[in-house]
């Protein structure tokens, strides 16, 4: 039975990769910040040989988008080094690591969605090139690494877009909400599936993009998000499309940010998921 070492344990993604591989009847070990902080490297070195794991997924991250902007140094601490100091110590003890990642390290101006082979080359904002910067160090440092990219990622155990739109709606007759930002939603324990089937079958180190599948391989927008998880609670709320300028924020996003898996299985429909997550885990 293998050994499974889940970093940043206590974030959306993290809560189920702890879950989800501990069902699967794997060994688990979870840390967080406070057990585990990956911006310490003499820590992770001794961590990492104390608990012996045979595979590492890293969940950890500095994910405020808007936030980053202003924490840069920061950002690159959690986002970029921390993942090469995991790198390091994987390579060390010579054993695979899953780099988590994101379609922000793309730009957004191909006009089709982005493959795994396409170059991502400048970032919009903070939190892609510190991503971005993560990757490349991590290629570089432990040949064994898959580096995991998804976006629009919801789940039962962290604050999400979904969780976000559902909630407003509650209380208001209509929503507004950004069509002009394409991308695929990411459903946590579909992910966490599909990252245990990737280390089962022994795939190729490399990239690869992992998301829920949409009804074309062009993505679906913020909006038709919001739309189908209102509907599908049963929600009366009235959405509305709205374009990107009408909601200036501090990080610019890509306008194309949609992932193509063009390397595994593809995951189940985003709308089979969605409909799964607003009517088990959010309440109205
Ligand atoms: N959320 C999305 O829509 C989305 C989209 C694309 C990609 N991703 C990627 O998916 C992954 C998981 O995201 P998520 O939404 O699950 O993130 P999350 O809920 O924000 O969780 C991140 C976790 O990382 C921990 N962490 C932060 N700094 C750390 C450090 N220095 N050492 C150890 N742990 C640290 C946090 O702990 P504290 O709570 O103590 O800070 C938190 O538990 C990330 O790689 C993210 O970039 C997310």
């Amino acid at each position: 039975m293998k050994k499974i070492l889940i970093v940043g344990a206590n974030g959306m993604l993290g809560k189920d990769m702890v879950d989800g591989f501990s069902h699967a009847g794997y060994e688990v070990v979870g840390v967080d910040r406070e057990e585990l902080d990956i911006t310490k490297t003499d820590l992770v070195q001794s961590k990492l040989t104390e608990i012996a794991p045979d595979v590492v997924i890293n969940c950890a991250a500095y994910t405020d988008v808007n936030g980053a902007e202003d924490a840069k140094e920061l950002a690159y601490q959690i986002n970029a080094y921390g993942p090469e100091y995991l790198a390091g110590a994987t390579r060390e003890l010579d054993i695979p690591l899953v780099q988590i990642s994101t379609n922000y390290v793309f730009d957004g101006t191909k006009e089709t969605p982005y493959a795994e082979d396409d170059q991502p080359e400048q970032p919009l904002n903070v939190y892609g090139a510190s991503k971005l910067r993560g990757e490349q160090l991590v290629k570089d440092t432990n040949p064994k690494h898959y580096i995991v990219r998804i976006s629009n990622l919801f789940g039962p155990h962290g604050k999400n877009f979904v969780q976000t739109m559902v909630s407003l709606a509650k209380d208001r007759d209509t929503l507004q909400v950004v069509d002009d930002q394409l991308g695929n939603p990411t459903y946590t324990k579909d992910l966490v599936q599909a990252v245990r089937e990737l280390l089962e079958d022994e795939a190729e180190y490399g990239i690869y993009h992992l998301t829920n599948t949409t009804p074309t391989e062009a993505g679906i927008s913020w909006y038709r998000l919001a739309k189908r998880a209102i509907e599908y609670k049963g929600l009366p709320t009235k959405v509305l499309p709205v374009s990107s300028d009408q909601f200036p924020t501090k990080a610019e996003r890509p306008i194309q940010g949609t992932l193509l898996n063009s390397k595994r299985p593809k995951l189940r429909s985003y709308q089979e998921a969605l409909q799964e997550y607003v009517n088990t885990y959010l309440k109205v």
